[in-house]
């Protein structure tokens, strides 16, 4: 069964504490949360006060995905706030292999996500070391963008990879997923799902969730 993360940036928040309520009692799997740096990607979201703030309230695994240039300085703050996953980005990082490390070495697990025009072959040598592979869906940096559909025969190369290897890396897509392109992405072989609009502004959160689900 694959594993649904809504991403709180869609949130209203003002009324965040009501969106991990609706997290914690809902099919969800993880807390996404999006952090952004104005540099890596053309956006800021939010830092680590709110990071610790959501975790004081998750009763969820908190899955966080940093886009953001040199990560390796902010990881042991992100840890000490609560993040359980940290997932970095390839293209943000000169020795990833150090920055993997990094975050294993204080206890969470550890994603690499990819830009959609970063092949999945490039990361061929640092797969048996991850947790998590993050399948970027549309250009990081905004939420409610649109599915680019060359992500799936990413997704599908990628499963095939990791399948040779006879790992247990999870294979994490993000941007642009719906209640009705959701079992596409599962079937290509993605078993978790981040999802902000289609969850955050739906009329009933919950029941979106439990679509996605359920795809
Ligand atoms: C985009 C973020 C996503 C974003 C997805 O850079 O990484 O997690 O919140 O939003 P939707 O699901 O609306 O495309
Ligand atoms: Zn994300």
């Amino acid at each position: 069964m694959h594993l649904v993360a809504p991403s709180l940036l869609a949130a209203d928040f003002l009324h965040l504490g009501a969106a991990c309520q609706i997290v914690n009692e809902s099919d969800a799997d993880w807390f996404h949360l999006d952090i952004m740096d104005g540099r890596f990607v053309p956006n800021i979201s939010y830092g680590m006060s709110i990071v610790e703030q959501i975790h004081s309230v998750a009763k969820k695994p908190c899955d966080v995905h940093l886009m953001i240039e040199e990560p390796e300085r902010y990881v042991p703050e992100f840890k000490k706030v609560g993040a359980d996953h940290i997932t970095v980005h390839w293209e943000a990082c000169r020795h990833l292999h150090r920055n993997v490390q990094q975050i294993k070495s204080l206890g969470m697990k550890a994603g690499v996500a990819i830009n959609p025009a970063t092949p999945v072959d490039f990361l061929q040598a640092i797969l048996p070391e991850l947790d998590i592979v993050l399948v970027m869906s549309v250009n990081p940096g905004f939420g409610g963008q649109t599915f680019i559909s060359h992500t799936f025969q990413k997704v599908r190369k990628l499963r095939k990879m990791i399948h040779d290897l006879g790992a247990h890396t999870h294979v994490m897509v993000d941007g642009g997923i719906s209640v009705d392109n959701a079992s596409a992405i599962v079937a290509a072989g993605a078993d978790v799902l981040v999802a902000g609009s289609t969850v955050f502004h739906a009329p009933d959160p919950i029941r979106a969730i439990g679509q996605l689900k359920n795809a």
